[in-house]
């Protein structure tokens, strides 16, 4: 929000610090604005990377940060080129870049505490698009996130519902990703219960401090969790944030359901066990009962947050899909997925989601 950005400068030169600012970064922040947060890093010698904003504001500082130290090898295309994961970045990020400070102003991307940056790739040609990738290292985690729920307390109760929904997306795929990895499965649960108390009061009554709070911590837990993976919802998601323009909460709120359903003979046990983080009494029920009363929860939470009813809704052109459903194979997210996907079954499930 850019009321806090004055606000961290005052906080700066108060502090006797001087600072730079660059905010040309537009949502879905892409390799060309990374370029330019670069351009000023270097001419304004700075020494760190202070993050005020939401999820595209602080992808964008992991990678201005990770250029200020990491020249580019001489003929490639795009400055970033050789650090994006399809292509073994992680192998060429070294830990050697500027601190890293994180101000999430909204609760739902945890970026503060995730390894990846998602940033638009310009350059590309092989696709007929601009698309996402990611670039993923250990070394991306912030050195000091600072979760002001005070900050979260003027967000549009439109933004607020749909990061909220991209936290709980988070963390019910990190829950039922494949890695074995019970310390975040853990911290996925405890998130969920977070998130799903509170996001119907954060939406309804945006002032209330206590669970702008709860949110703020559970989207951060949320990210933290999917060190264990993601899958198939981010995958198809990630699809719809350059040419057919849906924020990335609300897409993910809108595919999430269909998702759970293609899984669920890979996930019943594992959803029923959502169920119960999502607050649902599932004692009397039967397993795939709990886990079906998962998937129906999600759709009730839509339908109070007022997400569009499909993706159609949202403004996708049918038309996009099969070339959506191949370019979602690309994305790193599915692999984690419980159900092995192929590319009919990214279209399929963009029908479904339709
Ligand atoms: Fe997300």
């Amino acid at each position: 929000m850019l009321v806090s950005l004055p606000k961290a400068a005052d906080a700066l030169a108060a502090s006797g610090l001087s600072s730079a600012t660059y905010s040309d970064i537009e949502p879905n922040p892409t390799d060309i604005s990374v370029t330019q947060g670069v351009e000023v890093y270097k001419a304004e010698a700075c020494d760190v990377v202070i993050a005020v904003g939401g999820g595209s504001v602080m992808d964008a500082a992991k990678a201005i940060r990770l250029l200020a130290t990491h020249e580019p090898p001489a003929g490639e295309v795009s400055n970033l080129a050789p650090y994006y994961a399809d292509v073994g970045g992680v192998e060429r990020i070294r830990g050697d870049m500027p601190p890293l400070i994180c101000v999430p102003t909204t609760a739902g991307t945890g970026s503060e505490v995730s390894q990846g940056s998602i940033i638009t790739d310009t350059s590309l040609q092989t696709t007929d698009r601009w698309r996402k990738r990611a670039i993923v290292t250990p070394f991306n985690m912030a050195n000091i996130a600072l979760l002001d729920p005070g900050i979260t307390l003027g967000m549009p109760s439109a933004l607020t519902a749909a990061t909220g929904m991209d936290a709980i997306t988070h963390g019910i795929e990190a829950y039922v990703a494949t890695k074995y990895h019970p310390i975040a499965e853990g911290v996925a649960l405890q998130a969920l219960r977070m998130l799903s108390a509170n996001i119907q009061q954060v939406y309804h009554n945006g002032e209330d401090v206590t669970a702008r709070g709860e949110m703020l911590f559970g989207s951060c837990m949320a990210a933290f969790s999917f060190q264990k993976g993601l899958g198939a919802v981010h995958s198809l998601a990630h699809q719809l944030s350059t040419d057919a323009p849906i924020p990335h909460g609300i897409a993910n709120a809108i595919l999430l359901p269909p998702v759970m359903e293609f899984n669920f003979s890979h996930a019943n046990e594992k959803y029923a066990e959502v169920a119960r983080a999502l607050g649902i009494d599932t004692r009397d029920m039967e397993i795939d009962e709990a886990g079906y009363a998962a998937i129906d929860k999600i759709r009730a939470f839509n339908a109070e947050l007022k997400m569009p009813a499909g993706l159609g809704d949202a403004g996708l052109d049918r038309g996009k899909i099969p070339k959506l459903g191949a370019d979602a194979m690309l994305d790193h997210c599915h692999k984690f997925n419980p159900r092995v996907c192929t590319e009919e079954d990214m279209v399929a499930l963009f029908e479904a989601a339709f």
